[in-house]
C-alpha cells in the first residue's frame, strides 16, 4: 500500500509529532508498511512489528517523554564510545538508539545469534523481526524442550559475544527469545563494551541472572565454571 501524506495522519493520533515524522521518513525510505502492529509496550520504549514486501521487521520506538534520560545518562556515560555526550534529553535518546544498532550489528558479527539490526533514526531502531506468524516467545513464557541443548546454545551465545569485546547487561529470561527451539538474544541497548569499567560486574550478573533461572528448570550449573568458560578462551 502506497506511504502518502494521508496515511501519515494515522501515526499522529499515537505518537508525538516528531516521532511520527521519523515513523514517516523510514517508511517513505523503504524500510517498512503500514499498518504498524504493536507487539509489547514498555516502560521506555514500544515495540512494534510491520510488513516489509513479504517479511516483516520490528520497530523499536523510544519513547521521548517516558524515558528516564537522566537514569539513561548514568550509564551510558561510562561507555567508552560515548565519553562526549551531553547530558541533553534527546541527545542521550538518540545515542542510546545509535548504541543498540551498533551493538548489534558488532554481536552479530562476531557471530551470535541476534536480530539483524536495518537502521536507525533519531528514537526508532528497526532490525529484524524472529518469529513466524507470531514473534518469537520469551525464554519466560516458553520452556524449551531440550533444557541441557538450549542452554549449551546460550552458553556459546555468550562466549561469542564475549569474543566479540562486549557484555550485554541485561541478560536474563525476558531478553532470550524461544525461536523455534532455538535461542536469539535480545534487546541491547544496555549492552557495552569490556573496556567499560564496569563491565566485570555486568557480566557476573548477567551469568548470575541466567544461570539462575536455568538452574530453577532444573539445571545443574555451577556460576563460576560458567564465568570461566566465558571469559577464558
Ligand atoms: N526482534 C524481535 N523479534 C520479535 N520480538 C521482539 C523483537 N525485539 C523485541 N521483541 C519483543 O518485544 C519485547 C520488548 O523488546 P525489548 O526487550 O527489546 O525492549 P524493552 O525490554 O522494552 O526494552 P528496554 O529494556 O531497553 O526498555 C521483547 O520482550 C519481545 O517480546
Ligand atoms: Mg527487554
Amino acid at each position: 500500500m502506497k506511504f502518502t501524506k494521508e496515511r501519515f495522519k494515522t501515526f499522529k493520533n499515537v505518537f508525538d509529532n516528531f516521532t511520527s515524522r521519523t515513523l514517516f521518513k523510514l517508511a517513505s525510505q523503504g524500510h517498512f508498511e503500514e499498518p504498524i502492529r504493536p507487539v509489547s509496550i514498555g516502560k521506555e520504549s514500544n515495540v512494534f512489528s510491520a510488513k516489509k514486501g513479504r517479511n516483516r521487521v520490528i520497530i523499536k520506538i523510544y519513547r521521548l517523554e517516558a524515558c528516564d534520560f537522566n537514569g539513561m545518562y548514568n550509564y551510558i556515560k561510562y561507555d567508552p564510545r560515548f565519553l562526549h555526550l551531553k547530558p541533553s534529553r534527546r541527545k542521550v535518546i538518540f545515542a542510546w538508539v545509535q548504541r543498540e544498532f551498533r551493538n548489534l550489528m558488532k554481536a552479530r558479527e562476531g557471530g551470535v545469534r541476534v536480530p539483524t539490526p536495518i537502521t536507525f533514526l533519531n528514537n526508532i531502531l528497526v532490525e529484524e523481526y524472529i518469529g513466524d506468524k507470531y514473534p518469537a516467545p520469551k525464554l519466560k513464557d516458553s520452556t524449551p524442550e531440550n533444557l541441557h541443548n538450549f542452554w549449551q546454545e546460550i552458553l556459546e551465545n555468550l562466549k561469542k559475544l564475549h569474543k566479540a569485546g562486549l557484555v550485554h547487561a541485561d541478560m536474563s529470561h525476558f531478553n532470550i527469545l524461544n525461536h523455534n527451539e532455538k535461542p536469539v538474544l535480545i534487546d541491547f541497548s544496555q549492552c557495552t563494551p569490556l573496556s567499560n569499567p564496569n563491565s566485570h560486574e555486568y557480566l557476573e550478573r548477567d551469568v548470575r541472572n541466567i544461570c539462575n533461572y536455568m538452574k530453577r528448570l532444573g539445571l545443574k550449573l555451577d556460576k563460576e565454571e560458567v564465568l570461566q568458560d566465558i571469559t577464558v578462551p
